[in-house]
């Protein structure tokens, strides 16, 4: 282990600390680490589920499990709410997991580490590694001064993660955004690396990249983060097709992949497979039957999984944004499978080695295979902050080629459905102005 090789901290040009802060006390330990912890905890696993607020909830895992996801990770969990040993509705409402449910990864943000340790004290009996949440980009995180608003606050994250390190049983993992030098970025690698950081997920992209600004992420400086460093490094960005994690793997020399977006739409993605969105909703629909899982994740599941399907069938996508219940939204999934069913029959047998491409060599699949949702690509001339919606034109009658046809982003009507936020995640951020909700505006849900 690199972790606690080294006290020293040279300064950079740029005021930037290049290795451990020498404020830290630095302990060995005895636990696991890197690629030690990477191939016997982990089993050496490709497929890492991200962690997503409201959607890489128990149920998800348990559907992304049985379709190749591999590691786990919880939603971001708000560490000092989660330290309040008397706050039992958040502990209760943001922790569920269950004996399959491994290896699992708990995420937290945080800006303290004490709070930080005794939150994660609280569940490390009960996953394999805790994550330090240094990516995420909202409003939300800046207000609330945690995510990648901790980007330049070295000293404090290496506090953190070295605080985990030192006194959790399980190691300590982080999970980052990039810089826009890569120089920069890993330096930032190998200060997490030496303050105690076990395997480090990188997502390729800038703090500001995202919304309709999210754009490509950076494999390039995944690569060389990958380099730089001796723990595992998981790449997190452009997975949207199962082909993507074998060219990520190759061309950054990472360990692992990670998805999230690509996952929500596709949950089949790590397993290379490309079902009938209708299938896999009534398998997750199956398994919300068996594990108590909130209405709002459940519809954002939905949306997602039947994105391409419901501007299709527009009463259908009212009755989902509108159901209260968890039998009104397994009534609106049966009468959709009913439909889609019978499209899928009358069409030719789906065989991804058949799709045909567009112009920018997307698969054409049809709406009701489980797939990508493609973002428009951020032009800063013509973008606006409103982004079009894709919706798949209906082919002529007769027409013999697979797939709804090409996508245009012309004629969308606005989306008829805005998530709530689950009052029950309104949080007051450590330092930030007012209450804000840590669900509904850490990141905003891609809605149809
Ligand atoms: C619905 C949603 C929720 C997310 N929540 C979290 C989170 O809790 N913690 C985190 O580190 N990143 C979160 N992210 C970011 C993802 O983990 C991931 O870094 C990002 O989406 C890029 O991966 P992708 O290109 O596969 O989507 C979230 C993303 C989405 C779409």
């Amino acid at each position: 282990m690199a972790a606690c090789a080294s006290t020293t901290a040279e300064r950079s040009d740029q005021g930037v600390i290049d290795d451990v802060p020498a404020s830290l006390t630095l302990v060995p330990s005895r636990k696991l680490g890197g690629f030690e912890f990477y191939e016997k905890v982990l089993k050496r696993s490709r497929y890492f589920l991200a962690p997503m607020v409201d959607q890489s909830e128990l149920a998800w895992r348990i559907l992304s499990r049985r379709y190749g996801a591999e590691v786990c990770y919880t939603p971001m969990i708000h560490a000092r709410l989660f330290s309040e040993t008397h706050n039992k509705t958040y502990f209760a409402e943001q922790w569920q997991t269950n004996a399959t449910d491994r290896p699992l990864i708990a995420q937290f943000c945080a800006n303290d580490p004490n709070f930080l340790l005794q939150a994660a004290l609280r569940i490390q009996d009960q996953c394999d590694a805790v994550d330090l949440n240094l990516g995420c980009p909202q409003g939300i995180a800046q207000k609330g001064h945690y995510g990648s608003f901790l980007m330049e606050e070295w000293d404090l994250v290496a506090r953190m993660v070295n605080n985990l390190h030192t006194h959790l049983d399980v190691p300590v993992t982080c999970k980052i955004r990039v810089f826009p030098e890569v120089e920069r970025t890993v330096a930032y690698a190998r200060m997490l690396e030496a303050a105690g950081c076990q395997l480090l997920t990188v997502h390729g992209r800038l703090r500001e990249q995202r919304g309709h600004k999210t754009g490509l992420a950076d494999w390039e400086k995944i690569r060389r983060v990958r380099e730089a460093v001796s723990i595992p490094v998981v790449a997190n960005g452009n997975i949207l097709y199962p082909e993507d994690m074998e060219a990520c793997i190759k061309q950054t020399g990472v360990v692992g992949v990670m998805s999230a977006e690509g996952n929500l739409y596709n949950p089949a993605l790590f397993a290379g497979r490309y079902l009938p969105s209708y299938e896999l909703a009534g398998e997750y629909m199956a398994i919300c039957r068996e594990t108590p899982t909130a209405l709002a994740y459940i519809r954002a599941h939905l949306f997602k999984l039947f994105r391409p399907s419901l501007p299709l069938h527009t009463d259908l996508r009212d009755r989902l944004a509108k159901a209260r219940t968890h039998e009104e939204m397994e009534s609106m999934v049966q009468d959709l499978t009913t439909r889609l069913k019978a499209e899928a029959e009358l069409a030719p047998p789906f065989n991804i080695n058949l799709a045909p491409k567009d112009a920018d060599g997307f698969y054409i699949l049809p709406h009701w295979i489980a797939q990508p949702y493609i973002r428009p690509p951020f032009d800063p001339k013509t973008s606006t902050k409103k982004r079009p919606v894709p919706v798949p034109v209906p082919r002529p009658t007769g027409s013999t080629a697979v797939g709804p046809g090409p996508v245009t982003t012309a004629t969308a009507t606005p989306p008829a459905f805005v998530e709530p936020t689950p009052s029950s995640l309104v949080v007051t951020p450590t330092a930030g102005p007012s209450p804000e909700t840590l669900a509904g505006k850490s990141y905003t849900p891609v809605i149809p």
